[in-house]
């Protein structure tokens, strides 16, 4: 198989294995990260066969899709096989993949790939700007978690946009990603403070 082929394959396999995916992590966000990561390759560079396959099956292992979305790390190596991927490709996208998660970014020890740093990049942007701020509505909704509560210890929209997503502009690896999140930072900064306007809450 060709390298378009193949991801094509792998496209359309994804695609139809995250269809209806309730928390944010649907085919539309992989096609957007796989998109973003291309235009970010475009001005870093990298392989963009690693980058772009990365990008289409960085979310099917992730710990917190439910057992009816995700595949067992085993099981998309098979699948990447079956696409007559090489191994050794195989395993520079599981790498990729296995480690570039929020949850995992403190336990790094050592340097990300030029391919993993730019992957990483594309989905932290398209958990910020107006596709952040719709996927965070979507996932609080799936979750039932509320938009917002008067107690700051429990979990909320609010919460995880002032406490997690304000602070991702500045964990950007890229010269590019930087420069991507610098817009989509404002708008989401823009959103909190008219939100909160509106809501009655202030900051004490
Ligand atoms: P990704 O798919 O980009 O790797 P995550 O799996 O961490 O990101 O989260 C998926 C989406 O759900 C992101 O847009 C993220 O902002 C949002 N999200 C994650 N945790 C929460 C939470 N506790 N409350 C609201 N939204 C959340
Ligand atoms: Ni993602």
């Amino acid at each position: 198989m060709t390298q378009k082929k193949q991801l094509e394959a792998a496209a359309s396999f994804v695609s139809d294995q995250l269809k209806n995916e309730p928390t944010g992590h649907d085919a539309a966000h992989i096609d957007r990260v796989r998109l973003l990561a291309c235009h970010i390759a475009y001005r870093e560079g990298g392989s963009l066969f690693i980058i772009e396959m990365a990008a289409i099956v960085h979310d099917v292992i992730d710990e917190k899709l439910s057992s009816e979305w995700r595949l067992s790390p085993n099981r998309l190596e098979l699948q990447l096989l079956s696409w007559e991927v090489n191994t050794r490709d195989i395993r520079y996208i599981m790498d990729i993949i296995t480690t570039m998660s929020f949850r995992h970014r403190h336990k790094q020890h050592r340097p990300m790939t030029l391919e993993g740093a730019i992957v990483q990049d594309a989905d932290r942007l398209d958990a910020i700007g107006a596709s952040g701020i719709a996927r965070v509505f979507t996932y609080a909704g799936a979750k039932g978690e509320p938009h917002y509560t008067k107690d700051k210890q429990h979990g909320s929209v609010l919460k995880h946009m002032e406490e997690k997503l304000l602070k991702l502009k500045d964990l950007m690896n890229t010269r590019a990603g930087k420069q991507l999140a610098e817009k989509r930072h404002e708008l989401m900064s823009l959103f909190i403070k008219t939100w909160k306007e509106e809501c009655g809450l202030t900051d004490e």
